[in-house]
């Protein structure tokens, strides 16, 4: 990386939320992309379900409305979820407008009242993503710079100036001076030992905010995706659909029996918090099966070409057998606190897409509302760039002789020993079930590790947060289930 690089807008993240945000906003100014990894490692591309939006005359913003808010155990920021799925349409055409090709007719995913989740096929994220992709990379407005890693915001008086970057293996911080910042870093499930999460969704994001001195919001919501195929002994796990419980595909105990009409008279299509719990707590008599070998075998390899093909890789056929599956951290539903214009507290700092919180989710998220948020207020970011007369578009955000901070680096295989132990506690003592005692351990354990290396720090500072939030919810709600509440 040269010394000092200076930019219009920075965006930190190469998912949905920050390509989006760079194709945008590239309208305005120049536009560099930073990403930790390379472009496709972002969450987004492993994403199956789709997005969800009222577009069929029969379907109402009312409905899409209200099963957010019910899936969300009510505790959602109404005016952020009528924003979003008022504008969710207009989400929609903009992906067509770059590529993107929807299937015609919407599927079903639990909590919606009717199918309104709109695919391009089972692995939609990466259909989307491949399409940003192609439309940043030919826009000469656009630099795109891989494997760095901001590791601290530049702030002064009047706000974030852009970051200080790692590059590759390097040892040295460099700045990178954006007017405007956008996190578009994607959630944290790798914090959690089980996660069908990619690599990269180590929670950054919040660590650069809580260094800035940002709050969090929200962040005890931890969404549990109930069907991953488990495949523990790979150290794997990978995502199952919930849109194969959408077209019947049902839970079973070792008995090959349903269960979850015990917990929730809605079955398999109760709300996702409901159900990861129901099958955590069967798991504790024996192995437990998602099983579609009573649907047409034609319809789900139609339906589901990538998952059967990849499934099959691992060694499962979820035509012909029963699949064993596990819960896994799927989804933060809290984040950064933003605005309906995507903007945190400090003037010059943008949230967006999993790192933020719009408020939208709730307590639990109603599935496929996860890309939707992403699109819907990258769009808005752009035109509250564009209109406000608030921010001061010919700022130079160099700030002179500042000395970047100096980080330790540790070897490799230690950081991922440390990210491992964080795992490991974090699953058991802040996962489906939490207790004060589980809780308080854990924060003792976090601190307990003895890192040195900033990025396992980074992942402590958010750790820690998280247990401090739940502990700050002494009652459950949503995804957030505390079992010794009332002790
Ligand atoms: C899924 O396909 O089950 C995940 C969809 C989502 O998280 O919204």
């Amino acid at each position: 990386m040269h010394t000092m690089i200076k930019t219009d807008y920075l965006v930190i993240g190469s998912g949905i939320a920050g390509l989006t945000c760079a194709h945008l906003l590239s309208e305005f100014g120049n536009v560099l992309v930073i990403t930790k990894g390379e472009l496709k490692s972002a969450n987004t591309y492993s994403a199956q379900g789709g997005i969800a939006a009222v577009i069929e005359k029969e379907d109402s913003f009312e409905s899409h409305l209200n099963d957010t808010i019910k899936a969300g155990a009510g505790h959602n920021k109404e005016s952020a979820v009528k924003y979003l799925v008022e504008h969710a349409p207009k989400a929609i055409r903009f992906l067509e407008s770059i590529g993107v090709k929807f299937e015609k007719t919407p599927v079903l995913e639990a909590c919606h009242s009717r199918p309104r989740v709109w695919r391009t096929s089972d692995f939609t994220g990466r259909d989307i993503l491949n399409q940003l992709i192609k439309t940043v990379q030919k826009n000469k407005k656009i630099s795109i710079k891989e494997y760095i890693d901001a590791v601290e915001i530049i702030e002064s008086d009047d706000g974030c100036h852009g970051v200080f970057a790692r590059e590759g293996d390097e040892t040295e911080l460099k700045p990178i001076f954006a007017k405007q910042t956008i996190l578009a870093t994607g959630g944290f499930g790798q914090l959690f030992g089980r996660t069908t999460n990619t690599l990269g969704s180590g929670g950054d994001g919040l660590a650069l905010a809580i260094n800035a001195g940002l709050e969090l919001e929200d962040i005890e919501f931890v969404q549990f995706h109930p069907t991953a195929l488990d495949l523990e002994d790979k150290g794997k796990y990978f995502l199952l659909s919930e849109v194969l419980r959408g077209f019947g595909a049902r839970i079973v105990d070792q008995d090959g029996k349903q269960f979850i009409q015990q917990f929730d008279p809605r079955g398999e299509l109760a709300p996702r918090d409901l159900v990861s719990r129901a099958v955590f707590f069967e798991l504790m008599n024996g192995p437990v099966y998602l099983d579609m070998r009573h649907l047409d075998e034609k319809v789900i390899k139609k339906t589901f070409p990538n998952i059967y093909k990849q499934a099959k890789e691992y060694g499962f056929d979820i035509v012909n057998d029963k699949v064993p599956i596990t819960p896994v951290a799927h989804y933060a539903c809290g984040g950064i606190p933003v605005d309906l214009k995507g903007a945190t507290k400090m003037p010059g700092l943008f949230a967006v897409g999993e790192v933020a919180c719009t408020g939208v989710h709730g307590a639990n998220r109603l599935a496929s509302n996860s890309l939707l948020e992403a699109v819907v207020f990258s769009i808005s970011i752009a035109d509250s760039i564009e209109r406000s007369v608030e921010i001061d578009k010919d700022r130079d955000p160099e700030i002179k002789d500042i000395k970047p901070p100096e980080v330790v680096i540790e070897d490799i295989a230690q950081v991922k020993a440390y990210s491992s132990r964080i795992g490991k506690i974090m699953w058991k003592r802040a996962g489906i079930i939490r207790t004060k005692e589980g809780l308080e351990q854990a924060k003792k354990q976090i601190v307990e590790i003895p890192a040195r290396d900033y990025r396992i720090q980074h992942r402590q500072l958010v750790c820690y947060k998280i247990l401090e939030a739940c502990l700050n919810r002494p009652h459950s709600l949503g995804a957030h289930y505390i079992s010794d509440e009332l002790a």
